[in-house]
């Protein structure tokens, strides 16, 4: 029989691929979200109101398990106090509430929580970073470790899944990189020698689908592919990929700084996270190197 998995926040970027990739490996698909809009017509989509710690328990009936995607986007909006207090209340409030409606149930058998590679902190230069490696001292840092710490008061088997730069041509990180290429005005930002770890969008999702059908994984685990790169070695390979010279000298770190403002640090810092846990598991990424990513990838 096909098992259900409720997503939140399915109708954004991570949640729109992995509805479509479960649904094609014959899933039945739930979204937990505060709208019903854009829902596809294969998903049954349920209602949640975070400030009034309301959810609508009809999304529960019948599922196996629960993939936690909610979050107010870290770089869509200036990091005014406003959208940082968002940022963070949209994910510790959200897994709160979870939580406390998960507390007595028990039909559901795992819970997959995003978490992110933000944990570590914006820059840890060359030191490759481990599940185990303590967390920063910055915004992104301190919201990622309370969100993670409200993911641990789940009392269903749970795992966090650090995720890194998510690759897909349909949003996130890769348009914004590849829009400069596209008309040469290419260039490596800050030093060019900070670290990115990235994760084509389709081996994330498959990590999902795999530690949720096995059974004795729990904790954390990186979403990052084998193989990081700072970010000049990423920019090279994508303007490689687009065919576009790259002629002009690295956009200094004071210009980001002061069109970005604390947001510049997203791209003036890096890790460079470890994907050892996961590939110990058994995990076999599709898309080890970034130039098997970025082919398969419409840029
Ligand atoms: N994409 C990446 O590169 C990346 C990297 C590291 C970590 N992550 C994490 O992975 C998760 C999913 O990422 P994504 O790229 O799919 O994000 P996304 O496209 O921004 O979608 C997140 C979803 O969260 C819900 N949401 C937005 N604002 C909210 C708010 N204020 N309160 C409650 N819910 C809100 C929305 O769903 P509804 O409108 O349906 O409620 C939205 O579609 C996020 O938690 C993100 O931090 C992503």
């Amino acid at each position: 029989m096909s098992k259900t998995i409720l997503i939140t926040g399915g109708s954004g970027l991570l949640g729109q691929h992995l509805t479509k990739m479960a649904l094609s490996a014959n899933y039945k698909i739930k979204w937990l979200g505060r709208t019903k809009q854009n829902t596809p017509p294969e998903v049954e989509s349920f209602l949640w109101n975070i400030e009034k710690e309301y959810i609508d328990e009809k999304c529960f009936e019948n599922v196996d398990y629960v993939v936690h995607l909610s979050g107010a986007g870290v770089a869509d909006k200036p990091w005014t106090i406003q959208r940082k207090k968002e940022i963070l209340e949209s994910r510790t409030k959200s897994t709160a509430l979870l939580a406390k409606y998960l507390k007595n149930n028990t039909s559901i058998q795992k819970v997959v929580a995003a978490s992110a590679i933000g944990f570590y902190g914006l820059d840890t230069g060359e030191n490759s970073l481990n599940e185990n490696a303590p967390a920063g001292n910055d915004f992104l840092a301190n919201v990622t470790d309370l969100w993670e710490k409200e993911t641990d008061k789940i009392t269903i088997p749970t795992l966090k899944i650090r995720i890194g730069v998510v690759l897909t041509e349909k949003g996130g990180a890769l348009p914004k990189l590849c829009e400069p290429i596209k008309w040469c005005a290419g260039a490596a930002l800050g030093t060019g020698q900070q670290y990115v770890s990235w994760i084509h969008i389709e081996d994330l999702c498959r990590i999902f689908l795999f530690v949720l059908e096995n059974k004795n994984l729990v904790g954390t685990f990186n979403g990052v592919a084998p193989l990081p790169l700072t970010n000049q070695e990423l920019t090279k390979a994508i303007a490689k990929k687009m065919k576009k010279p790259l002629f002009l000298p690295n956009v200094p770190s004071f210009v980001l700084k002061m069109i970005l403002g604390e947001m510049a640090g997203i791209v003036l810092g890096g890790n460079k996270v470890s994907a050892e846990k996961i590939i110990q598991t058994g995990f076999h990424f599709e898309y080890d190197t970034i130039e098997k990513a970025l082919l398969n990838l419409n840029i």
